[in-house]
C-alpha cells in the first residue's frame, strides 16, 4: 500500500453550512467519481471523492458529520493532510443527454463529472437534492457548466418541496435521457435505478473503508464486490443484481446495518 503524500492545503471554501472544500495541489490524472484516502494527522483516515479537478490542484468537498470531518474542517490553508490515491474506477461521461441526480454531500463529487460533460458538449439536466436551502451549494457551478438545474428540497424552503428522486421522477417523465449518473443516499439511487428502467444508469456507492485498495475485504458488497476497487461507481445491471443495494450496509466492526 503506498504511504500518504503530506499536501499543504492551498485554500478552503466554506460551500453551505457545514460543507467545505479543501484544495490541494495534486498533479495526477484523475476521473470524476475516483476518491482519495484522506489522512488527518493524529485521528482517522477516511475516503473523500475528489470534487475539483484541475491539472495542478484537486479539491474535496465534504461535510461535518463526526470526529474526522470535524478534525479537518477545522484545517486551514497551509495545514497539512496525507492523501493516498487516486483509487477507484470513476464514471463513464457519455450519451448526448444526461440526466445528474446529486442529494447531499452527493452533489459534490458529481461536479467534476458535469463539467467533462460541457467539455464534451453533452446536454445535462442536473437535479441537487437537500435538506432546507442552507444546505444547498455548487448550484451556481452547474450553471455555469450550462446545464439545467433543478433543486429540491425536502421542507420546500428552495425549489421542488420533496425528494430528488421524486423531482428526476417527474423530469424522466417529460424528457428523454441517454444515461442517468448519481451519488447520494443509497435509498434515493435505489429509487432512481428502479424509474430510470432501460436508461443507462451508474451510482457512486459509499461502503466503509479501511485499505481503499481491494485488500481487507471490509467495503464488500453483493458477491463478493470491492466498493473501493470494483467501484464506488457502479452501474445498473450491476446493482440490479446486487440484493445489499438500498438494503443493508457493513459498520466499522463488519456488522450489517440498514443503509
Ligand atoms: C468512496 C467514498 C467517498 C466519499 N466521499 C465523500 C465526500 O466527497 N464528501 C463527504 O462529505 N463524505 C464522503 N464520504 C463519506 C465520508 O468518508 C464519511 O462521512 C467520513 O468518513 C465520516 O468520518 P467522521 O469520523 O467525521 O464521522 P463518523 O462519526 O466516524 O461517521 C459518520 C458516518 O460516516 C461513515 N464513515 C466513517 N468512517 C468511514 C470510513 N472510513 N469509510 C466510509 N464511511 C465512513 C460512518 O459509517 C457513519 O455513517 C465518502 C465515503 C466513501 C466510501
Ligand atoms: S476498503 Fe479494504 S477492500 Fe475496500
Amino acid at each position: 500500500m503506498n504511504g500518504p503524500m503530506i499536501k499543504s492545503i492551498v485554500e478552503s471554501r466554506i460551500e453551505a453550512k457545514n460543507i467545505k472544500t479543501i484544495l490541494f495541489e495534486y498533479p495526477n490524472k484523475m476521473i470524476p467519481g475516483q476518491f482519495f484516502m484522506i489522512w488527518i494527522p493524529g485521528v482517522d483516515e477516511i475516503p473523500m471523492s475528489v470534487s475539483y479537478i484541475d491539472k495542478k490542484i484537486k479539491g474535496i468537498t465534504f461535510k461535518k458529520v463526526g470526529e474526522a470531518t470535524d478534525a479537518l474542517f477545522k484545517l486551514k490553508k497551509g495545514d497539512k493532510i496525507g492523501v493516498r490515491g487516486p483509487y477507484g474506477n470513476g464514471f463513464k461521461v457519455n450519451g448526448k443527454r444526461i440526466l445528474f441526480v446529486g442529494g447531499g454531500t452527493g452533489i459534490g463529487m458529481l461536479a467534476p463529472a458535469v463539467e467533462e460533460a460541457a467539455r464534451k458538449n453533452m446536454l445535462s439536466t442536473v437535479v441537487i437534492g437537500v435538506k432546507n436551502k442552507n444546505e444547498l451549494f455548487f448550484e451556481d457551478r452547474f450553471r455555469e457548466c450550462g446545464a439545467e438545474v433543478y433543486v429540491s428540497t425536502d421542507d420546500g424552503s428552495k425549489g421542488y418541496e420533496g425528494f430528488a428522486s421524486d423531482l428526476a421522477k417527474k423530469i424522466l417523465s417529460e424528457k428523454s435521457f441517454d444515461s442517468v449518473l448519481t451519488c447520494g443516499p443509497e435509498v434515493m439511487m435505489k429509487k432512481l435505478l428502479d424509474i430510470s428502467k432501460n436508461i443507462p444508469f451508474q451510482a457512486s456507492l459509499e461502503r466503509y473503508m479501511k485499505c481503499g485498495i481491494g485488500i481487507c475485504g471490509q467495503c464488500c458488497i453483493g458477491e463478493g464486490l470491492r466498493v473501493c476497487k470494483d467501484g464506488p461507481v457502479f452501474d445498473g445491471e450491476t446493482l440490479k443484481k446486487t440484493e445489499d443495494f438500498g438494503v443493508y450496509k457493513r459498520d466499522a466492526a463488519g456488522r450489517k446495518i440498514k443503509v
